[in-house]
């Protein structure tokens, strides 16, 4: 007996090895060819429906054991094997060599690794279709393979997936919701006192984890391009023009400056400054170029008083996601401290949540988020008790990006 449960299993072996769901599969095969091929181009959400649908089919045709296999041993697998890529330098050899088979006695040659580790790893890879076997330890490419050359691809271990041993049950609290930071699953697998930032930072990580965060935002529709929140109306009419040195946007928690420098790319002409603030090790690593002039960098622990006071804007783009409520709110109230009354808008780039039919990115960094931060994606419901109920707030509008896209949250005094 375990929690009370009847250990007597109630299902047979046979279904565990039985194809999950056969009779599904013929439908899902003609719903996916006339998905496909009536596709428009650039249509995203009906593409992410068809990849949601092809899973559906691949999950038909398995048989729960295999995919039981494939989350316990396949996919971690695939994802040692691209973290030694990273770190041995295979995936920018790669993608060098261009696309054409290429050796694994000649890669491991000239990356000066153990053939006979690397043909297992790429064996792997090639056994997951992430690399395609031409021959015995010889592989072309993949446009995935070749995107892990790009920093922003970066998977190093400080990307990790919310990993078995911080989720274990003998974790503190095990079975219910972590709400400290110091009760983090991750402090406790790492028996650390650091928390996902500093331990990141301690081991050398912080780089690969600015570049992670630059890959996430990849392709998809930014809040500040047209047809998502008309940023003229909202915040450029009516921003203060008086003088050069008036604070247009503060990114806080604005890691290197990407959102404003984006920002900056769409609405060159907004007036006013754009201040990105983070830990002094963060912005202290903004480098001088053309580009970043746009930016005044500002070293500022968001615990602590805001410097800038009655700004256009507050932004933040996924910071309130790694803290659990009471910390979330005192960088919120912070903020609130600052802003001009009927002026300044504090902006919250996250995601909402829906109450069914989550997009599964939103619901992995759920829990990327409880077992490395004790913190949580947050619901629409979870959105107002913060901002509304615990910080005072007004939450003006949630403009949607739509199904997977993180949301804009405009919010005012009262
Ligand atoms: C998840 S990242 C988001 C970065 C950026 N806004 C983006 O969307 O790419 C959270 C950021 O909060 C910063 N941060 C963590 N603790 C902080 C603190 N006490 N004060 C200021 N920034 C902090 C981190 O350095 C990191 O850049």
């Amino acid at each position: 007996m375990a929690n009370g449960i009847e250990e007597k299993p109630t299902v047979t072996v046979a279904t565990a090895t039985s194809p999950s769901d056969l009779a599904a599969v013929p439908q899902l095969i003609k719903e996916l060819a006339d998905g496909v091929s009536s596709l428009e181009p650039g249509c995203n959400e009906a593409r992410q429906a068809l990849a949601i649908k092809a899973r559906t089919l691949m999950q038909a045709l398995e048989t729960p054991r295999e995919t039981m296999i494939k989350h316990c041993w396949a996919q971690p697998a695939v994802y040692a094997a691209i973290l030694c890529g990273n770190e041995c330098g295979l995936w920018k050899l790669m993608a060098k060599n261009g696309d054409k088979p290429q050796k694994v006695k000649e890669l491991a040659c000239a990356l000066g690794v153990d053939p006979v580790l690397l043909s297992r790893l790429l064996r792997h890879l090639g056994a997951m279709g992430y690399l395609l076997e031409v021959g015995e330890d010889e592989y072309k490419p993949t446009s995935f393979s070749l995107s892990l050359s790009l920093p922003i691809m970066n998977a190093s271990p400080w990307a990790a997936p919310p990993s078995s041993t911080s989720m274990n049950t003998s974790a503190p609290g095990a079975g219910r919701t972590p709400r400290t930071p110091r009760t983090a699953p991750l402090m406790h697998a790492h028996k650390t006192d650091l928390n996902y930032f500093a331990l990141a930072q301690s081991r050398g990580y912080l780089e690969d984890f600015n570049n992670h965060m630059g890959g996430y935002r990849q392709g998809r529709l930014p809040w500040m391009a047209p047809g998502f929140v008309p940023v003229q109306e909202v915040l450029i009419e009516g921003a203060d023009r008086s003088s050069p040195d008036a604070v247009f946007m503060v990114d806080v928690g604005g890691c290197l400056g990407h959102d404003l420098l984006e920002f900056h790319r769409y609405h060159p002409a907004a007036p006013g400054k754009l201040v990105v603030q983070d830990l002094p090790q963060v912005v202290g690593s903004i480098a001088p170029s053309e580009e970043n002039r746009a930016l005044t960098a500002m070293p500022h622990n968001f615990f602590d008083e805001q410097p800038v006071q009655g700004a256009r804007a507050y932004y933040m783009h996924s910071v309130l996601h790694d803290w659990p409520d009471e910390r979330a709110e005192a960088i919120v109230k912070r903020v609130k401290a600052a802003m001009r009354p009927g002026y300044s808008k504090l902006l919250i780039n996250e995601n909402v949540i829906p109450r069914t039919d989550a997009y599964w990115e939103m619901s992995a960094l759920d829990l990327v988020m409880l077992t490395q931060l004790s913190a949580q994606e947050r619901t629409e419901s979870d959105w107002y008790d913060l901002l509304e109920r615990r910080c005072g707030l007004k939450i003006a509008k949630i403009w949607s990006g739509g199904r997977g896209v993180e949301s804009l949250i405009e919010c005012e005094l009262k």
